[in-house]
């Protein structure tokens, strides 16, 4: 048994069995024992690898994205730059080390990084040591001013809900413990969740992800700003069971491990959207088209040139990698989120948001 998991069997036996947001939520932000608290899980050595740790590209243009959208808010003195969630610290490594030839840009940018994981904001410490950057812990203690977010695999990371259509209608899916082990039962009475199913469908819901989003939305709407989301996920509400647990590159039962394996579900972008009160939404587009609309594939043409034969085959596997419809370039999406009438940031223009596009306003 887990150090984590002694403690869920405690925490269990003491209150009852408790939903499955908490048990994600206490799987990887335990205090003392929580994944993200304790273990450095990202890169080839850990458990998974994110778009950043592909390729150096992904953070380079992510950074020119940034740049751009500061000139289409109007090239304030100074913005935040404000990365949720960023990991080892690499998508602004990149993305600083590109913005040379943007010197202005530069000279306003104060970064900032919201971060939980002690290890991971160790990580950050040393990669981005040039920087200067400010640790947070919530968006909340963010200082007033324009700013720009990115949150690449963040929202992924948030607890969801789990619901389950049987006979009597939805039933919350609840954690318990069980001999040596946590299992799942299901709460009674069934829930007033109205929607349609087949008997056995799982739907999930992540009030933390919507309660964030509502947030950043809050944010941008006083402050002006843009917010960039990229994640992989579903574009509209759907059924399906999505939750699921990673150690060392291998998916494996989310109960075998909990606090040594990660625990991520797929983002739902509709409701994403729909907490997004007041401001505009520019896509979701899947990660393949807006990399190839930020020009990914003339980057990777121009570093093959210097590169060695070696270093050219990494660079056209990241690319695939990264863009391939059967990899990372269809399921992971980005979207973005302006006040009303603010242009599309880059690499959105033209794409309509489903969920401001069924409610008959969308701003594009
Ligand atoms: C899957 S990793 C993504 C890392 C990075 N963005 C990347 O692409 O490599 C999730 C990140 O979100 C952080 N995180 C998870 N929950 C968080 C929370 N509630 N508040 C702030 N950061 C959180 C983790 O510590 C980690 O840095």
């Amino acid at each position: 048994m887990t150090p984590l998991a002694a403690r869920l069997k405690e925490i269990i036996e003491e209150s009852g069995p408790i939903s499955v947001a908490r048990y994600m939520e206490i799987c990887l932000n335990d205090p003392e024992h929580g994944y993200y608290r304790r273990r450095q899980p990202i890169g080839a050595a850990g458990d998974f690898v994110t778009a950043p740790e592909v390729s150096q590209m992904f953070g380079e243009l992510i950074g020119l994205w940034c740049a751009v959208s500061w000139r289409q808010m109007g090239a304030p003195e100074r913005v935040n730059l404000v990365e949720l969630g960023p990991g080892r610290g690499t998508l602004l490594l990149d993305a600083m080390r590109a913005l040379h030839t943007q010197p202005e840009f530069l000279a306003a940018i104060s970064l900032h990084l919201v971060e939980t994981g002690e290890r991971l904001r160790h990580a950050q410490r040393h990669s981005l040591a040039g920087f200067t950057p400010t640790w947070h812990a919530s968006l909340a203690a963010l200082p007033p001013g324009p700013l720009i977010i990115v949150a690449n695999e963040f929202f992924d990371a948030l607890p969801v809900h789990q619901y389950e259509l049987t006979a009597t209608g939805w039933r919350e899916r609840l954690v318990t413990f069980d001999g040596e082990s946590c299992h799942l039962e299901l709460a009674e009475p069934p829930c007033a969740l109205n929607r349609p199913g087949q008997l056995g469908d799982v739907f999930e819901q992540a009030p933390a992800r919507n309660d964030y989003m509502a947030d950043i939305a809050r944010r941008l709407e006083s402050h002006g700003g843009v917010a960039l989301i990229i994640d992989y996920g579903h574009t509209e509400s759907a059924n399906g069971d999505t939750l699921q647990a990673v150690r060392a590159h291998r998916a494996q039962s989310i109960f075998a491990e909990p606090g040594l394996a990660d625990l991520t579900s797929h983002v739902d972008f509709e409701a994403l959207g729909r907490a997004a009160v007041r401001l505009s939404l520019h896509g979701p587009v899947r990660q393949g088209e807006f990399l190839r609309r930020l020009g990914i594939e003339a980057r990777a043409a121009t570093l093959r040139r210097s590169a060695t034969p070696e270093q050219s085959d990494q660079i056209a596997s990241a690319l695939h990698r990264l863009l391939d419809s059967r990899q990372m370039g269809d399921l992971f999406k980005a979207l973005a989120l302006t006040r009303h009438g603010a242009p599309p940031p880059a690499g959105f223009e033209g794409a309509v948001a489903p969920a401001q596009a069924a409610q008959g306003h969308a701003t594009w």
